[in-house]
């Protein structure tokens, strides 16, 4: 069962959605980047979502189109070109395979580095028939992302009352931050037998601090709740939808929660997503934030660096809790 939407009483906090008359879910938290109630609204909504939508987000419209169109035309492209981008180790053409360790889904990608020094020029495949045009979009989408994204971890900060307003946003900041973009292409599912059944993209949480989401007008994106219901997340190609990843979990000490979220495939039209993933750089120590500990609280964590991290998740499937193997076993 899926919410359904209605965006004129789109609110937060807790505007109930109906969706029939037995069932109610909460709507999808709203912030307008504009609104001076964004910091407090933003905690609210990572502290019980670990997601929201952002609007007035400063990202030019331009830019997204710009990026979208050059993706199509790339994913439009016959297979054993765009293999020819491929295959992702880790970055470049996949299609179907998600990550090393087995785990499928009905989508195609592309997957970039994202930091500075790449510039994401290095990216050495072959991009389609205007590989230059392609990496100007690129280029241009994920430095916008990027600034929006450093936007809202101060306001994130600010909210959280860190006197360091650039705490989060520095990690990605940093001339070594390993992010990542990706490009994911979603094709129609017109068997509707197999529809049913049918993943875009397996159920899991970002391992980032930070991913920012902008898709096309197609649905299929379903975040968990706390309370382990599915709903989905009507789809707004002039909005970014943002992910709170398992480092930011962890640097805020459980604070915020990683989201669960998965694709479903859509049954008519393909969808196009662009994500960027915020990281930090691979030698910071992942821990919670001493200003954020109240008290005599504890860190719920074990210490590790970003490598550890990607290490240990190398060897994961799509759907583990990453995470586990970093807590701590509190005594009771
Ligand atoms: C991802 C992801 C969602 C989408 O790539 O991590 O969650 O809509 N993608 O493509
Ligand atoms: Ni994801």
């Amino acid at each position: 069962m899926v919410a359904l939407y209605n965006p004129a009483i789109e609110q937060f906090p807790f505007t109930k959605t109906s969706c029939n008359t037995s069932t109610l879910f909460p709507a999808i938290p709203l912030i307008d980047l504009s609104k001076p109630d964004a910091k407090t609204l933003m905690i609210k909504a990572c502290e019980d979502f670990g997601f929201f939508k952002v609007i007035n987000h400063g990202v030019p419209l331009e830019f997204i189109s710009r990026l979208e169109a050059e993706a199509v035309k790339f994913f439009s492209l016959p297979l054993s070109e765009k293999e020819q981008a491929g295959p992702p180790c880790p970055f470049g053409y996949g299609n179907k395979s998600i990550g090393p360790n087995g785990d499928l889904g009905r989508v195609e990608y592309l997957l970039f580095t994202a930091n500075q020094d790449s510039n994401l020029q290095r990216f050495v495949y072959p991009l389609g028939k205007n590989p230059e045009k392609f990496r100007a979009a690129l280029n241009d989408y994920v430095s916008a992302v990027k600034k929006m994204a450093c936007e809202i971890l101060e306001l994130m900060a600010d909210g959280l009352k860190i006197q360091q307003r650039d705490v989060f946003s520095k990690l990605l900041m940093d001339e070594q931050s390993d992010s990542v973009f990706r490009l994911n292409h979603y094709p129609p599912c017109p068997d509707i037998q197999a529809l049913n059944n049918t993943i875009g993209f397996g159920e899991h949480t970002d391992p980032q601090i930070i991913s920012a989401l902008r898709s096309n007008n197609t649905s299929g994106l379903q975040i968990s709740l706390r309370d382990g219901r599915w709903i989905s997340v009507p789809p707004d190609q002039n909005s970014f939808f943002i992910n709170v990843g398992d480092s930011l979990q962890v640097l805020t000490n459980g604070r915020f929660k990683s989201v669960w979220h998965r694709v479903l495939a859509n049954s008519l039209k393909s969808r196009v997503s662009m994500i960027y993933f915020g990281g930090p750089p691979l030698r910071e120590k992942i821990a919670p934030l001493p200003s954020l500990m109240e008290g005599h609280e504890q860190s719920l964590y074990k210490e590790f660096t970003w490598f550890e991290y990607k290490k240990s998740a190398y060897s994961s499937r799509l759907a583990d809790n990453r995470l586990i193997h970093f807590e701590k076993i509190v005594a009771s």
